[in-house]
């Protein structure tokens, strides 16, 4: 079944149903029980019944209130596992998941490739292979939802958002934007096309080459005057990029971060704000010379230095 807005598709959506599913009759069971007590209440002590009122008190003994206690926090507890864990698994993306960019503007979703590759809100994937998605915003705040996988996450103007899928089998599910932002809000609607893998390298093939993200990164490096720093050799005393993604990066107030994609990025827009230990705060605020687009292919082309030096 592909198409429908209820299919599903991959493991985490069938997770998700399964929880959604317990946590639903758990609250049936709850609501049962406690509009039957209601009920029974207002029958035995309804007015003009004869029922003895004032040992009411001794209905419930001690034992059986501390147990009903006892046993409800620990349920609670434990979906609170439950869910906090099915969230976090979430979190990260396997190492060796694809990565896609995904730009959102008003109305559109704009999606590119590794190898350059670039279409509008659609987004060809290979089935049984994680998909990571960095996704930025040029405008305002959108959110990327694909019912079938059972995924939604908001695309805030000015950092990059993650998230990651696989999808198991192929078919056509559809995206939406869940967050209202403006006239063309209903309209911004695209599709998640998942391929056979063979498919997928064919219909890739296929595609005319693009310009490439990190081609463009890297062209961007030199003329944007990154370079000019952060280049090997230079005369200035700027921190190595290659390696930089993924690194622990000791900070001047004392704290450490991890160099993700949205770290990157606010060093680039904000360079003041998190200054690495050992280096002078002289880099210059690029937030009003770069737009989203720009920001996004320096970063991606910064992640892409593994080791070897720029
Ligand atoms: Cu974009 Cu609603």
């Amino acid at each position: 079944m592909s198409g429908a807005f209820w299919s599903r598709a991959g493991a985490h959506a069938e997770s998700f149903d399964r929880l959604f599913a317990v946590l639903t009759g758990f609250s049936v069971l709850i609501l049962l029980l406690v509009a039957g007590l209601i009920i029974g209440f207002s029958i035995r002590f309804r007015s003009g019944s004869k029922v003895t009122r004032h040992k009411v008190s001794r209905l419930v003994h001690r034992e059986i209130e501390i147990g009903w206690i006892a046993a409800t926090a620990i349920v609670a507890l434990f979906f609170f596992w439950w869910t906090t864990s099915a969230n976090l698994q979430q979190a990260g993306a396997p190492a060796d998941a694809m990565e896609i960019h995904i730009e959102a503007k008003q109305w559109m979703w704009k999606a590119s490739h590794p190898d350059g590759t670039r279409e509008l809100s659609t987004l060809h994937v290979p089935a049984g292979r994680p998909v990571a998605l960095y996704l930025n915003s040029q405008d305002v705040i959108h959110s990327f939802f694909v019912p079938a996988f059972r995924l939604k996450q908001d695309v805030v103007p000015g950092r990059t958002a993650t998230m990651w899928f696989e999808a198991d089998k192929p078919g056509t599910y559809p995206l939406l934007c869940a967050e209202y932002c403006g006239t063309g809000h209903s309209k911004m609607l695209g599709e998640i096309v998942v391929m056979e893998p063979g498919d997928f390298a064919a219909w890739l093939d296929s595609r005319p080459e693009g310009a490439g993200l990190i081609a463009a990164g890297r062209a961007l490096f030199t003329s944007a005057g990154c370079s000019g720093c952060h280049a090997a050799g230079s005369a200035v005393h700027a921190p190595e990029l290659a390696g930089l993604y993924g690194r622990q990066v000791p900070l001047a107030d004392g704290r450490v971060v991890t160099a993700d994609a949205a770290y990157i990025q606010d060093s680039i827009l904000l360079p003041r704000r998190d200054i690495v230990a050992g280096y002078a705060p002289i880099m210059p605020d690029f937030a009003d010379l770069l737009d989203e687009e720009e920001v996004a292919a320096l970063v991606a082309y910064i992640r892409s230095l593994k080791g070897d030096t720029p």
